[in-house]
């Protein structure tokens, strides 16, 4: 059976940037859990479909039909034979993944995806609820935090670069974060929690070069 590592947490904590680069030191397969639920809520607005109402997603989500392909390193997602990129990552899809990562066929849906993933090789899998409902008995389990303060930080370089704020718009790119965090950990289906027996690491004062090497001695001491 392939190895899987486990990185939950909150936005921004740095979970993407360092699972790819443990992927990249260790050959394994790097999966970003969140970007799924980023696919379907994008597929779903572009529908039609009213995020508010539950039962309207459970319905449109057991059709979404996404494929997954090997790129180097990482696995790929595309829809109609494309990768969606950053049209999945702008402030309306933050303002609507939540709600729709909270209702059950959703989570039904994307964490089947994942586990099937493991066919694939040894995974590197980031998310909120890897390490305490998609992979529990993964022996590798870690959650990365930071304080808010500087997880806005970081998430405003990423969105000034990306040309959806200005420099000017740290209180909003917080406050979005904080509610999503929020949603994340108050709802019923799998929250965002520290999975018993996982090791917390807080990355604010730590750099990505730091986070990556005490993961990888973790796993290949
Ligand atoms: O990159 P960032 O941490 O901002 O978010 P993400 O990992 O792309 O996840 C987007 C959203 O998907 C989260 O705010 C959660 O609502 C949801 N998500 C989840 O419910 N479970 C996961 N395993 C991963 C993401
Ligand atoms: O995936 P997640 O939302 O948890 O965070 P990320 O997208 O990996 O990291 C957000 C930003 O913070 C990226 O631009 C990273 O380069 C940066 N970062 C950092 O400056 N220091 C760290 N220790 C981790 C991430």
């Amino acid at each position: 059976m392939a190895n899987v590592i486990c990185v939950d947490g909150p936005a921004a904590s740095g979970k993407s940037t360092v699972s790819k680069a443990v992927a990249e030191k260790l050959g394994y397969l790097y999966v970003d859990s969140g970007a799924l639920y980023r696919i379907m809520t994008w597929l779903a607005l572009e529908a039609g479909v009213d995020t508010g109402k539950p039962e309207s997603i459970a319905d449109f989500a057991r059709d979404v039909d996404v494929a997954f392909v090997v790129k180097g390193c990482r696995v790929a997602y595309e829809v109609g034979g494309v990768e969606p990129g950053d049209r999945i990552r702008t402030p309306e899809i933050n303002r609507h993944v939540s709600p729709v990562s909270a209702v059950p066929e959703v989570r039904e849906r994307v964490t089947g995806w994942l586990r099937d993933m493991r066919r694939l090789g040894d995974l590197i899998v980031e998310g909120r609820d890897i390490g305490s409902v998609v992979y529990p008995d993964s022996p590798w389990r870690f959650y990365l935090d930071a304080d808010p303060e500087e997880r806005a930080r970081r998430r405003l370089v990423e969105d000034v670069a990306k040309g959806f704020a200005d420099q000017g718009a740290k209180e909003q790119v917080k406050a979005s974060l904080l509610n999503r965090d929020k949603i994340d950990s108050s709802r019923k289906a799998a929250p965002l929690v520290v999975p018993p027996g996982a090791t917390r690491i807080d990355t604010t004062a730590m750099t990505i070069a730091d986070v990556v090497d005490f993961i990888v001695s973790a796993v290949q001491p």
